[in-house]
């Protein structure tokens, strides 16, 4: 049984995302979408821990083999717990490569058993993140098409604007 894990804040899930997890379904056998409580950058998130689960928990609702569990620890002992050999991370450029770089050798370091392997952004995500869509959102402008359209709601009712 491969087990891979696909981490991150997820605030909100993107489609990006919802990309590189569909394609690391199809690579392993089972995929865990581990959400962080927080996020690394210092400011608390714009939705929930049970709130960014769920959004991503009802948009891999069609693929069987994916999971989603929040985690607040370290992301080793997140793998070790889940019984995960290989995290997964998306890239989408080359300004993605020094920050996930400097967490795979870290990682590496925690635990030389956990593999750090990466999935390349298609083009038409590669410009992307959960801070533009929140930015976006926070100004009034859409984000349909870039996120579910469940998020979508959410952000427009969140950030009481119409969108
Ligand atoms: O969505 P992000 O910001 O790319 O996700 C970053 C995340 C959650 C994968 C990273 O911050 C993380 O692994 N946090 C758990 C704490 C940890 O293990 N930190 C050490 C990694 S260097």
């Amino acid at each position: 049984m491969r087990r891979a894990l696909c981490p991150g804040t997820f605030d909100p899930v993107t489609l990006g995302h919802l990309d590189i997890v569909e394609r690391a379904a199809m690579l392993f056998d089972e995929v865990v979408v581990a959400v962080a409580l927080n996020p690394d950058k210092g400011y608390g998130p714009l939705f929930t821990i049970e709130e960014r689960v769920e959004f991503i928990h009802d948009a891999v609702a069609h693929l069987t083999n994916v999971m989603v569990r929040p985690f607040d620890t370290l992301l080793v002992e997140f793998a070790q717990m889940n019984d995960a050999h290989v995290i997964i991370k998306g890239l989408r450029a080359v300004t993605d490569f020094e920050h996930e770089f400097q967490m795979a050798q870290l990682n590496y370091r925690l635990d030389k058993d956990i593999e750090t392997m990466f999935i390349m952004s298609i083009p038409e995500y590669a410009y992307l993140s959960s801070s533009a869509v929140r930015e976006i959102a926070q100004h009034g402008g859409t984000v349909r098409g870039l996120v579910p359209d469940a998020v979508c709601e959410a952000l427009a009712a969140r950030l009481n604007q119409s969108h």
